[in-house]
């Protein structure tokens, strides 16, 4: 099936009609397809699923076009980013191809489904400027972190989970908060992942998130946890990449238990996600929690 959403994006792009796009196309490496798996187990029968899956791997794709140009990122799942290979200009372009093409074929849905993901993108873009603006300054307050992460990330696993439920004719309210939920954690996820994680399997350096201006979780739980003076200190190491900010910073951590104390987090949000679908009776969306709960470190 997963095949099959990939050959259906190569067939939406090659419908744009430039060798051009298609040559830089052909530089993108194939994710993990989350949002995918995530509509295919909520509904694997209907005609049209593929379609949509494809629809929501081109706006998942075409945000993070847009993003490695934002972040400056060179590297993307463990390959040369487009921006870093074919410049900006082509990245940011590119995205808009495949938004824009996305957009095109969501046209032919209902229209709760076009509304939904249409009204999701303007999330994704509020999640993404107030990521920007965030990175400003050292940020404190959790709230404004769970109000962008949840715009960011998990607006648009909301969104999948929700049109899928509507093609399925489910509950869509209930598969929309069990999106939303495993979103916020998966995003708490990825945060620890980048202090604790391995590079090699992350594809991209370690602790690389506050060094970029990122105040994730772990960094708000340590700063809680700290004394006046090295909350100080935390603060002075902010947008600093610094094996001697790296050392101190893996010290604080693995002293004050962030580790466990942020994976709580996501383990709570994972138990409201599957809350949402008590009754339901889907084995596989409570498999795709632990697997997500439980990736490798
Ligand atoms: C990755 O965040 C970025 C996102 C999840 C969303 C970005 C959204 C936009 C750029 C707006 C989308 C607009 C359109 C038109 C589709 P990250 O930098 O924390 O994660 P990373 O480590 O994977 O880069
Ligand atoms: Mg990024």
């Amino acid at each position: 099936m997963l095949l099959e959403i990939e050959k259906k994006i190569a067939s939406f792009i090659e419908q744009v009609d430039s060798s051009f796009v298609q040559e830089l196309f052909a530089k993108i490496q194939h994710g993990k397809m989350l949002r995918s798996k995530l509509m295919l187990a909520i509904c694997p029968k209907h005609p049209d699923i593929i379609t949509l899956c494809a629809i929501i791997e081109m706006i998942q794709i075409a945000s993070l076009l847009h993003d490695d140009v934002i972040d400056e990122a060179h590297i993307r799942r463990g390959s040369p980013s487009i921006n870093a290979v074919f410049g900006n200009k082509n990245a940011i372009m590119l995205g808009d191809i495949f938004y824009a093409q996305a957009f095109l074929k969501l046209t032919s849905f209902d229209r709760n489904i076009a509304q939904n993901v249409a009204e999701c993108v303007v999330r994704l873009s509020r999640g993404e400027i107030h990521d920007v603006v965030m990175g400003n300054s050292f940020q404190e307050s959790k709230e404004r972190y769970f109000s962008m992460i949840e715009d960011k990330t998990a607006s648009l696993i909301a969104s999948s989970a929700k049109s899928a439920a509507i093609l399925a004719n489910l509950d869509s309210e209930k598969y929309y908060t069990y999106g939303l939920n495993l979103g916020i954690a998966f995003q708490i996820i990825d945060d620890l992942l980048d202090v604790f994680g391995d590079e090699k399997k992350l594809g991209k350096p370690a602790m690389s998130d506050y060094a970029e201006g990122k105040t994730t979780l772990p960094y708000l739980l340590l700063y809680q946890s700290l004394s006046q003076a090295d909350k100080q200190k935390l603060k002075s190491y902010f947008r600093i990449s610094s094996m001697e900010a790296k050392e101190w910073i893996s010290e604080k951590m693995q002293e004050k238990e962030i580790f466990e104390k942020t994976q709580d987090m996501a383990r709570f949000f994972a138990n409201k996600a599957l809350e949402s679908i008590e009754g339901e009776n889907n084995l596989k969306l409570e498999e795709i929690i632990k697997n997500m709960i439980y990736r490798e470190f």
